[in-house]
Formats: C-alpha cells, structure tokens, sequence
C-alpha cells in the first residue's frame, strides 16, 4: 500500500478592494480585479494523504466528517490536482481551523490555498506561485490571495492563464492590524459563490466593475506610501459599494445586523476624532476594524463596549502559504 502525505498552512485574507460577480463562474474569473491583506494569526491546517487503498475520497473538516456539498466540492478541487500529477488515487484530507468557519471570515480562501499546497505537495510536485494561486482560485476565487502573504493584487483577466494574484508589499512593510468584531459565529445563510451568481442582477453591479480600476489604484498607492486616511476612504467606500450591490440584488442579500452599522458609525466617528481606523465587511455580519498598530489597544477597548460584541479577534499582515510537517 502506498501513502503520499503532505500539510500546509494558510490564512485568509481581508479584501480591500472586494471581489464580488464572476465573469466565469466555473473557471471563477472575476469581474473585477481585488486587492487584499493576509491575516496572520487565523489559519486553516490541512493534510492530504493520496492513499491507494481508498475507493472514494474522505473529507474531514475540524475533526467532524464533512457535509455532502463541502465534500463535494473538495473532491472536485483534489480532480484538479490530481490531473495535473496525472494521479487517479483517492485521498484522505482532514483540515482545522482556529478561527470560526462560514461567518464571513474567509474560511474558504485559507481553506481552498491550504488543500491546494497540502495536495500538489502530497503529490509530489513543487507549482511556481502563480501556477499555485491559479489553482486555489479554482477551488474558491478568494483563495488565490492567500497563497502570498502581506498585501496581495488579484489580477482580472479574460483568461485562466492571466487570473492569478501577486503580493506587491511583504507583511512587514505596513505595521497594520485587523481587529474582527465577532457578532455571530453561526453559519451564514447564504453562501459567496450563491451570493457572487447574483451579483449581476443588480443594476449597480456594472457601475461598481466600471469604477473597479480607479479603486485599485489609489488603493495600492495608498499603501504603498502607507496613507492611512486614503486607504481608509477607499476601502470604506468600495464596502459599501459591495453591500449596495448585495443589498440590491434579486433576491436581495442582507448580510449586516443592526449591530454591524452601529459598529460602522463608530468606527467613522472615530476617525473623525484623529484615530487611524476604519472598516470594511465580507459577506457576513462581522466587521473588520483595520487599523495602525499604535491605535489599536483604544480602539479594541472602544469595540469591546459596544452592543452585541461577541469577541474581537486580534490579527496582523501574516505570511504566505507554507508546508508544514504533518501532526
Ligand atoms: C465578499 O472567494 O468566498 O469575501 O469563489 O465562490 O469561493 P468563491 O467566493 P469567495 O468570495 C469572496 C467574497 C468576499 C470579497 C473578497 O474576498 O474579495
């Protein structure tokens, strides 16, 4: 009998400039390009072992067998990693998160780029980066950021050859934190790949892809000259264009609770009174405060006070996916 086993790490990541619509939903090319921070500090741990004694593939995910759809679509992203080893073996895989998973925090970006290093690697190929994050954007279009640490750029492109991401500054470049409101560690009812098939039916979703570049743009600069206040605006404002098309979809997506935009309207307030923080929400109800690390003790104090606060998780830029020794 023959075992071919391998790990790796990754970590989600919070978008800046948020991927929302595919142009290709089954190759997942966006239709917007997106820029993102790796969050170090949240992880998700996978193993694969390619096992020839298998007859189909056994998913476990945080020590409990995996759902039908989730064992579903792993087994559909090992199809892709085995056709490129030219393998046909069955595989165990066992995945742990330290972070709550489906709340909107990114589960499946360091979930779909851990599986994509823990397979190639089990399989025993070595992918160029690029190869590697076009790979995990097949398995979950965010997790082709989470292959790179620091601030990453997710490339649109036509093609599958042209769609992959970048990082364009190391995690030690920006002293930044993510401060993640926790409001609910429940499941989301709706999903981000059902949520991305509706972004077209919303009559902003074409001004929104329009103004993409403009975005991008002045959101790289701000970073790259570290310009907190302009990249709080940009990120403020390209939030709330994602929720506006969310919001006015058919049937319209409703991530926030009330809580959520009363920990908006502090955030914003809090700016206004001198403090380097602001906001931005994936699709779910909880809020990623970002701020710079010389503001963040007062602010993770402040967020503490506020109604329906469950927990605040503390999280900084982290690093890139890397195979780890099994345990
Ligand atoms: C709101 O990457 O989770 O977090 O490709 O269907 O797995 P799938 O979607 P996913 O969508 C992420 C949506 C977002 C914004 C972002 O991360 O850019």
């Amino acid at each position: 009998m023959t075992l071919r086993t391998a790990s790796a790490i990754a970590n989600p990541n919070i978008a800046f400039i948020k991927y929302w619509g595919n142009r290709d939903a089954a190759l997942r090319l966006p239709s917007n390009g997106s820029i993102s921070l790796t969050i170090g500090g949240l992880e998700t741990y996978t193993s694969v072992t390619f096992d020839e004694s298998l007859s189909s593939d056994h998913i476990a995910i945080d020590g409990q067998p995996a759902s039908a759809s989730a064992s579903e679509r792993v087994s559909l992203h090992l199809d892709r990693i085995r056709l490129v080893a030219g393998i046909e073996t069955y595989a165990t895989v066992e995945s742990r998160n330290n972070f709550p998973v489906g709340a909107g925090l990114a589960s499946s970006a360091s979930a779909f780029a851990a599986l994509s290093l823990a397979g190639i690697s089990a399989a025993g190929l070595s992918l160029q980066p690029a190869e590697l994050s076009r790979l995990a954007r097949r398995g979950s279009g965010s997790a082709c950021r989470s292959i790179f640490g620091g601030f990453v750029e997710w490339y649109a492109s036509e093609t599958d050859e042209g769609s992959y991401a970048e990082s364009f500054a190391a995690p030690d470049y920006w002293d930044l934190q993510d401060l993640i409101v926790i409001l609910s560690g429940e499941h989301k009812g709706v999903g981000s790949t059902q949520g991305h098939a509706l972004a077209d039916t919303s009559p902003l979703q074409s001004a929104r892809v329009a103004d993409a570049q403009r975005r991008l743009k002045e959101c790289r600069r701000a970073i790259l000259d570290r310009d907190f206040f302009s990249l709080a605006s940009i990120i403020e404002l390209d939030c709330n264009l994602m929720h506006a098309v969310m919001h006015t979809s058919t049937p319209p997506l409703m991530y926030w609770y009330p809580e959520t935009l009363q920990i908006m309207t502090a955030v914003s307030k809090w700016r206004e009174e001198g403090h380097e923080v602001c906001y931005t929400i994936d699709a779910g109800p909880n809020v990623h405060c970002i701020c710079t690390s010389k503001h963040a003790d007062t602010i993770e104090e402040r967020l503490h006070h506020l109604p329906g606060v469950v927990k605040v998780l503390r999280a900084h830029p982290g690093d890139s996916a890397r195979v780890v020794p099994s345990i």
